[in-house]
């Protein structure tokens, strides 16, 4: 899969470096706490070649707007219902992602379903994190799905995004154990913790060029 943006430093025939670089845009619409492990690894040079081109919200008070400020980055709120329909709101996302140069497209905890004028525009290019192990427990309210089961172990997923909710090929998971005495909070954080290492772990993967979509099978490679 070609993924991000080559340029090319020419020097001499036989010296010629070539750098690559991608541009990230985040997708939020609450807290944060994802877009700021993105953030973290990226300044502390574990997710190399990359920058936040731009974090996009769908919430004027989301806390992760604040954060991307505090880090300098552009940070915009896109407000939906200032648009005719979901079509024309979807548009303007892709004005903007395109007007950014956006190789990659990270949803952190963006609360909308992205049709298909987006997946078209970006296809593998977009990747999701949610609170379990899918497919079990897809869609709103994931942790009281899952205590609610009665399952004795559950985690985070990292996968690509299709048309469907939260159906797209898988890329990794984490799992952690369900406890006797699970809250929905306690849990959460459990889970978040798991989030915050696999999802960078993802978009570096992404980044080097590691990942190759099959169908429904993401081939790793090392
Ligand atoms: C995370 O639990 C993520 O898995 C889900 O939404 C939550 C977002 O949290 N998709 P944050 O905004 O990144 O802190």
């Amino acid at each position: 899969m070609s993924n991000t943006n080559t340029s090319t430093t020419n020097t001499t025939a036989a010296n010629v470096a070539t750098i690559t670089h991608t541009n990230l845009a985040v997708l939020v619409s609450g807290r944060g706490s994802n877009l700021q492990a993105m953030i973290d690894n990226i300044e502390n040079g574990n997710i190399k070649n990359a920058n936040i081109s731009v974090v996009i919200s769908d919430m004027a008070d989301a806390y992760a707007l604040e954060r991307a400020k505090k880090h300098a980055l552009d940070a915009i709120f896109i407000d939906p219902k200032s648009f005719a329909n979901k079509t024309e709101y979807e548009q303007e996302l892709v004005n903007i992602l395109d007007s950014y140069n956006t190789d990659l497209i990270v949803l952190a905890g963006y609360m909308r379903i992205v049709g298909k004028d987006v997946i078209s525009a970006y296809k593998n290019r977009i990747l999701n994190i949610h609170p379990t192990l899918l497919p079990s427990f897809a869609g709103l309210h994931s942790h009281k799905q899952t205590l609610d089961y009665g399952v004795k172990v559950s985690g985070c997923t990292v996968h690509f995004v299709d048309e469907g909710m939260d159906t797209g090929p898988i890329i990794l998971q984490s799992c952690v154990p369900v406890l006797e005495n699970d809250t929905e909070d306690t849990l959460s954080e459990r889970i978040l913790e798991q989030e915050h290492k696999i999802y960078p772990q993802v978009v570096k993967l992404f980044i080097e060029g590691k990942l190759k979509v099959e169908g429904r099978i993401v081939r790793v490679s090392k």
